[in-house]
């Protein structure tokens, strides 16, 4: 069984639903700036990560400056550019992407400084304008989604998120009300709810979905075959459903069945993925795809890790060595990887004047920081996990301390494509258009 659109055939008149680059790149280079801040964050506070098990506080502070900062800025970005171009639909209107950007880039910053300082009112007013942001964005998203007639693996697994990002947005509410008013009767279990339908749900879901459209164009091949695919689109909701059910009513059993049925769906996404690679015409897909496989392996640690933990067989540092490997280890790598693709990518794709021949891929941004930054990572990576496991925090400083330099390195690379991207306009605008007689 084959799936219903091959994504190589997406790219023809793509060109046309290209949005103005200043608006999802603002969302990527904001991912960029707060993973810096992410490793600052942790630098300044890395006594107390190995102790972590939640409350609000500067580690609570650091996990949000990653997933809503990093994270969330990075799917906002990338799903308001790919979906139009994937689904051939144009956006109704972009005010609610605007109107996205504009309440999520000074929620965030007043929600992390809320929790950060552990302020009721400030973390309050953060969290309900990020809350309304990411809101409008799924509203937005729902929109191109509800009028797709293709794609229909991807588009699931993307309604998925979005109900997903309803409930995780409902439920990091009410955390912070209880902070204040201490009125649900198992805080714990709706934090760790909150938590696996951020991460799996809202995250895991959409990012399935849209590497069944993002690998197959990438590597130029066919859909993965849709059979295996389709399996994997109904054990991850079940698992997901079942990882909740069984950490509300504090059953063990459901929760051990939940990581079964969500290692069973992602192995099935990700031989769907690597088939793409063997078969694609295009086989050599750089760094970018060494740091994606890397954060597929992680996935499936972050689940077995999940599962460890669950039955409380990650020792005392279990609930924040859990937490690095699916914030640092799998989501983190993965978007680092994505990202890296698809900003020189959609600056090609806004490069294509007829006056002028855009540059290769490889040639929009200095790729050699990006190597520096994977080596960064994951020794940042190690030092973490490892000072978390074994207790100390010296590790988890110079973690940090190398995070932080590979997140300048990164940083650096987007700056270096938005520069050849403005060089490029620029001449291009010099160079007076080719009268018709000329072409
Ligand atoms: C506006 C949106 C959000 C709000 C208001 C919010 C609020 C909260 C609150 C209050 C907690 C504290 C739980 C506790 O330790 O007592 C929390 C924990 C957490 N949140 Fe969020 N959150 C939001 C979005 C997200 C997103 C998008 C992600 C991930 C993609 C995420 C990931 C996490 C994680 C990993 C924890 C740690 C859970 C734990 O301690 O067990 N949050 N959030």
């Amino acid at each position: 069984m084959v799936q219903d659109v091959n994504p190589g055939t997406i790219l023809m008149g793509a060109q046309l639903r290209l949005l103005p680059p200043s608006l999802p790149f603002r969302f990527f280079l904001a991912a960029a700036v707060f993973h810096f801040f992410f490793w600052v964050t942790i630098g300044f506070s890395y006594e107390d990560v190995a102790g972590f098990t939640g409350g609000p506080g500067p580690i609570l502070s650091a996990i949000h400056v990653l997933t809503l900062g990093v994270f969330a800025m990075t799917i906002m970005g990338a799903a308001s550019q790919l979906t139009p171009v994937a689904t051939g639909l144009a956006h109704r209107s972009l005010w609610p992407t605007q109107a996205a950007w504009w309440l999520f880039l000074p929620g965030t910053l007043i929600f992390f400084t809320g929790l950060n300082l552990s302020d009721r009112w400030i973390m309050h007013g953060g969290g309900m304008l990020a809350g309304l942001a990411l809101l409008i964005f799924g509203f937005s998203l729902a929109d191109l989604l509800r009028r797709s007639k293709k794609l229909k693996i991807p588009v699931r697994f993307a309604w998925l998120s979005l109900v997903s990002l309803l409930a995780l947005v409902i439920l990091g509410l009410l955390l912070l009300e209880d902070f204040v008013h201490g009125f649900l009767p198992d805080h714990q279990a709706i934090a760790t709810s909150h938590l696996i339908l951020a991460v799996f749900g809202f995250m895991g879901m959409l990012l399935m979905g849209f590497s069944n459209i993002l690998v197959p164009m990438f590597a130029l091949s066919k859909s993965p075959p849709a059979c295996n695919q389709q399996i994997a689109l109904w054990l991850a909701p079940t698992g997901l459903f079942l990882a909740v059910a069984g950490v509300m009513a504090n059953v063990e059993e459901l929760i051990a069945v939940a990581v079964l049925a969500g290692l069973l769906s992602v192995l099935l996404h990700i031989q769907g993925m690597l088939w793409c690679l063997k078969t694609g015409m295009r086989k050599n897909l750089g760094l970018s795809f060494v740091v994606v496989k890397a954060g597929w392996i992680m996935l499936v640690v972050s689940l077995i890790a999940g599962g460890l933990q669950a039955f409380d067989r990650l020792g005392e540092q279990g609930p924040a060595l859990f937490g690095a490997i699916i914030l640092i280890g799998w989501l983190m790598t993965f978007l680092l990887g994505i990202l890296q693709r698809i900003v020189p990518f959609l600056a090609a794709m806004n490069m294509s004047k007829k006056t002028k021949k855009p540059p290769r891929l490889s040639e929009l941004g200095d790729e050699t920081t990006l190597k520096s930054h994977a080596i960064c990572h994951g020794l940042a990576f190690v030092l973490v996990t490892g000072g978390i496991a074994m207790d100390q925090s010296l590790p988890i400083l110079i973690g940090a301390v190398i995070g932080g330099i590979g997140a300048v390195l990164f940083a650096w690379y987007i700056v270096s494509v938005a520069r050849s991207f403005m060089a490029y306009h620029q001449d291009v605008d010099a160079v007076p258009a080719p009268t018709e007689s000329e072409s």
